[in-house]
């Protein structure tokens, strides 16, 4: 079995980001909107400026309260939007109830959507044209890729099916030709599933969605949950590591697996961005 090293695959990726970065002639700007006081979106956020400060490039973040309205945060967006100094924007989601995330992400300008959440985006991914890969998806997609594994004639099982990663990690694996099923929380008999599989990824939301008992010997599994264990407080995913990891082949840790993959690939899709203006 192998523990997949998201931490070193990440750095490696930010170094070489970093590099593109000075050569450019400007440091690209990356303009973070976050809504409200959520703890863990607080810590993500945060987490983005500092990437963004070591790969050189130029960080904002805007911070909004929880009461903001929906109007309120239209016009920070439709701000940066016509601002030339910012390369791409992103909404730290999930947003509080009373504002209505497709109007949000619809309203930053596409070739600023380094999400790749706005619907232009998403029509691209899945008509293959050219787009902002959302970079969750995108930095499994590359860990795959670093451990040589290799998608084609697979069985890929995908739990979760949101906008940030099931569906489209779910279409980035179809679009690599694995043989791709998603479960949600209405499919019935899941380990029956996932026993099948040779790739499972795991974006559930829930500690131990996936266990031991769900598994085949040899699966590889990618674990995109961050959890804290209520007793412990410590930083679980959604996989019970210590059940599954000894028949995985290759298994993600939480932290220090997908996690900062998509740090990395949000630093990649900025310089992207930057690299793509008129
Ligand atoms: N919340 C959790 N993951 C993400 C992400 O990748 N992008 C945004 N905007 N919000 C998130």
């Amino acid at each position: 079995m192998v523990i997949i090293d998201g931490k070193k695959i990440a750095a490696e990726l930010r170094a070489e980001v970093a590099a593109r970065v000075a050569g450019c002639a400007r440091a690209p700007h990356l303009a973070v909107i976050v809504v409200g006081d959520d703890p863990a979106s607080a810590v993500y956020v945060h987490n983005k400026a500092i990437a963004c400060e070591k790969a050189g490039m130029r960080n904002t973040t805007v911070a909004l309260p929880a009461s903001a309205s929906e109007d309120e945060l239209l016009s920070v967006i439709a701000g940066l939007n016509s601002d030339p100094a910012v390369d791409g924007i992103l909404v730290q989601l999930p947003l509080p109830r009373h504002i209505d995330e497709d109007r949000i992400l619809a309203a930053i300008a596409l070739e600023k959507d380094v999400d790749g959440f706005h619907p232009g985006n998403v029509a691209a991914l899945f008509q293959k044209r050219p787009c902002a890969v959302p970079c969750t998806p995108k930095g499994i997609m590359k860990l795959l890729e670093a451990y040589g594994i290799e998608p084609c004639g697979k069985r890929a099982v995908v739990i979760g099916r949101s906008r940030i990663v099931g569906l489209p990690v779910a279409k980035l694996l179809l679009d690599a030709n694995a043989t791709v099923t998603i479960c949600h929380t209405r499919t019935v008999n899941l380990a029956a599933v996932t026993r099948e599989a040779d790739i499972i990824v795991v974006a559930s939301g829930h500690p131990e969605t996936l266990r031991g008992d769900m598994v085949r010997e040899g699966a590889v599994v990618i674990d995109v949950g961050i959890n804290r264990d209520p007793v412990t407080g410590a930083l679980c995913g959604d996989v019970l590591f210590d059940e599954v990891a000894p028949k995985a082949s290759f298994i993600t840790p939480v932290p220090g697996g997908v996690g900062p993959m998509t740090t990395a690939c949000l630093l990649e899709n900025t310089l992207e961005l930057y690299l793509n203006r008129p």
